[in-house]
């Protein structure tokens, strides 16, 4: 097994500011970001925070950003760094920073809560449900996501626009929103809950100008803009330009 040595600058601060600090710290064959970091806790910086469980790329907590790209650090292996590199490591930069490498995320539950959940189709029991499996697929591939946040923290909607966020639910809960409008059994419309158009004139899905660099930096590979936000941008205005559609939502107001 071949060792070097690596020169890390990571971002070290909380609330009231920081500044990134300088370590030299051993890298052994086969590791990671997060190894490095949990090297320098244990050897240089004990008090170095940083969040992380699963250390496999599946419970989305160890997100940050390296050399400025977001990443998730448990995913990001060191041989893709050149030996000669200095790697930056700095926490995500949407999201208020707690402490070192750690950020409040919960903006992001936030805008879970205002998703309307999942409404079961009336006369239909549990174990009853039936699906085309094309449809199971579809929503498959949505359900996939580990809640890293890492779509959300590069969005530029939000990510250097503070004052986007109330109005933006950002590219994972639009994605939420159309997984439930696309879903076959969803019967919200039956309760007079349009997602398509709450996903307009609620949750914002008309600041998204499909730069699909949510989609780049899913680990998970999910294709949020082309399968998710451009068919849900499409269904809305379908619906919007669709006179029969336009005649029903005026008779159902009435
Ligand atoms: Fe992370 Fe992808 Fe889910 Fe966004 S959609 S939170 S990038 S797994
Ligand atoms: Fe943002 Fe993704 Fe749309 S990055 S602008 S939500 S395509
Ligand atoms: Fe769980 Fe990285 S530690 S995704």
């Amino acid at each position: 097994m071949s060792s070097y040595e690596a020169r890390f600058k990571v971002w070290r601060g909380d609330v009231e500011g920081g500044a990134l600090r300088d370590f030299t710290v051993e890298v052994n064959d086969g590791e990671v970001v997060l190894d490095i970091i949990h090297r320098l806790q244990a050897t240089q910086a004990p008090d170095l925070a940083v969040r992380w469980n699963c250390k496999a790329g599946k419970c989305g907590s160890c997100s940050a950003e390296i050399n400025g790209r977001p990443r998730l650090m448990c995913m990001t292996r060191m041989s893709v760094f050149s030996r000669e590199e200095t790697i930056t490591v700095t926490p995500m930069r949407t999201f208020p920073v707690i402490r070192d490498l750690v950020t409040d995320v919960g903006f992001n539950y936030q805008k879970a809560r205002e998703v309307p959940a999942f409404v079961p189709p009336a006369g239909v029991g549990p174990g009853e449900y039936r699906m085309m499996q094309e449809d199971v697929d579809r929503s498959q591939e949505f359900r996939k996501c580990i809640e890293c946040f890492l779509c959300q923290n590069t969005c530029h909607v939000v990510r250097d626009h503070e004052e986007n966020k109330p109005a933006f639910a950002g590219p994972r809960f639009l994605m939420r929103i159309a997984e439930l409008d696309m879903h076959p059994l969803d019967g919200a419309a039956e309760t007079g809950l349009d997602r398509g158009r709450t996903a307009q004139d609620e949750h914002g899905l008309g600041y998204c100008n499909i730069t699909k660099c949510c989609t780049e930096v899913c680990p998970e590979d999910i294709h949020i803009t082309d399968n998710a936000l451009i068919p849900m941008k499409e269904r809305v205005v379908d619906r919007k330009y669709d006179p029969l559609v336009w005649l029903s939502s005026k008779i159902r107001r009435r």
